[in-house]
């Protein structure tokens, strides 16, 4: 018989399933309330355009969408994110768009493309799992940046990035976990330092569009571009988007932005991977994409919708939850991160939670350092309204009674 276990790449061997996936298993029985997944309500899905955007595409390209494609992806969609992405105030070429399946499979092949074993790389603590799961397999060394409720703490960057890390990698908007968004004089700050030292830097944008108040603020991307008196994609900027928050994540359509030399690699390394995404789920998004009236309107809706679940969040969280507790105030995303005090453990109340149907997502994986036991992410995007408010109750009440048991010292 073969030893697999002796067989696997040192790779494999540092390979983990996400802490989210299994506590997603354990919530899937519909009884559950689940503020755990990201995931956006099902039922805004945009079903029935899809299913008219599906036939158009089959009647009237139906060959070319069931065919094999270009590894680049389709020249219409790559366009339309071009422009989109520019904003009238970039001049984006499609050359530098490339279509990935979600935004996930872009953070894959940034990895892969490079990051060597035994790399620095700096995020911003907390950061996205998802993102953590790909890279921590390359061995490396992260360096972590701290956060507050403008995003991560730009003066604290500079002596990270004098050693000249390999690559940076941030959630400016809506940040996954805490909801926190860079503000607009950080980013001038972190524009600067980047043209100064220019370390490649990731900018994760899965959420940008999900403002429910406040002002706009430009991508990094932008910014960057701006300051050196750029439109283009030229700089030390690699944007990833995504059409599953404000589609469908069902569809996988998501896209890397990157200079040219990087493009050129990235391209290679999709085409070793998985030769192109889906090509009919391309034209079925370009289809839907293009109707601008649908698309506009799609968003805004999705906008409303949100904006009501987070303030209904925010205030049932107000009235339930212990004094001793504090939460972040997201503009908006799907998220928000709770801290409980010390004495209290995220991971081990999540127990009492599923025992009492309602779920979230304890940080720590989130961390880069070790030890932080006491903070948890809550989604609101998921749940309908009177989820939410039985949800909340019962944490409230988790919460309130696990603080009789152990009190703050
Ligand atoms: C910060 C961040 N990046 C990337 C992704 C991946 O999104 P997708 O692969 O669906 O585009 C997510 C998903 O939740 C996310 O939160």
């Amino acid at each position: 018989m073969t030893n697999w276990e002796s067989r696997f790449s040192d790779r494999a061997q540092l390979m983990r399933r996400s802490a989210i996936r299994e506590i997603l298993k354990l919530t899937a029985q519909p009884d559950v309330i689940s503020f755990a997944g990201g995931l956006p309500a099902p039922e805004f899905f945009p079903v029935e355009r899809i299913q008219e955007a599906t036939e158009t595409v089959l009647s009237e390209r139906g060959r070319e969408a069931l065919q094999y494609s270009t590894t680049e992806g389709m020249p219409e969609l790559r366009q339309y994110i071009a422009n989109w992405m520019g904003a009238g105030e970039m001049s984006i070429s499609p050359d530098n768009i490339l279509i990935t399946s979600g935004s996930q499979q872009a953070l894959d092949l940034i990895a892969k493309v490079l990051l060597n074993d035994g790399d620095t790389v700096v995020v911003e603590e907390p950061t996205y799992l998802g993102m953590l799961t790909i890279w921590k397999p390359y061995g490396l060394h992260f360096d972590a940046v701290p956060t507050d409720r403008d995003g991560l703490i730009v003066e604290e960057l500079e002596p990270l990035l004098q050693r000249n890390p390999k690559a940076m990698y941030s959630i400016p908007n809506f940040q996954n976990p805490q909801g926190v968004t860079l503000s607009h004089q950080r980013r001038e700050q972190l524009v600067k330092l980047l043209v100064k030292y220019g370390v490649p830097f990731v900018e994760d944008d899965p959420y940008g569009e999900m403002r429910y108040e406040g002002e706009f603020v430009p991508s990094v991307l932008r910014m960057e571009a701006a300051y050196r008196g750029s439109t283009g994609i030229d700089g030390s900027v690699i944007y990833c988007g995504t059409f599953s928050k404000v589609l469908t994540p069902g569809l996988r359509i998501g896209w890397v932005a990157a200079p040219d030399a990087l493009m050129e690699k990235l391209v290679q390394c999709k085409q070793a991977s998985d030769l192109h995404t889906s090509t009919i789920n391309q034209f079925v998004t370009y289809e839907m994409v293009r109707d601008e009236a649908f698309f506009r309107g799609h968003i805004q809706k999705l906008r409303q919708e949100y904006r009501a679940r987070r303030d209904l969040m925010l205030k049932l969280i107000e009235e339930n939850f212990p004094a001793e507790v504090t939460w972040t105030h997201p503009e908006g995303g799907l998220f928000l991160m709770v801290t409980l005090p010390t004495s209290l453990d995220a991971g081990e109340l999540l127990k009492q939670a599923v025992e009492q149907k309602v779920a979230y997502v304890p940080c720590n994986d989130f961390f880069i350092q070790d030890g932080v036991r006491n903070t948890l992410r809550i989604n609101f995007s998921n749940a309908r309204p009177e989820m939410i408010e039985a949800g909340i109750v019962r944490l409230g009440n988790i919460f309130k009674e696990a603080l009789v048991a152990a009190p703050v010292k």
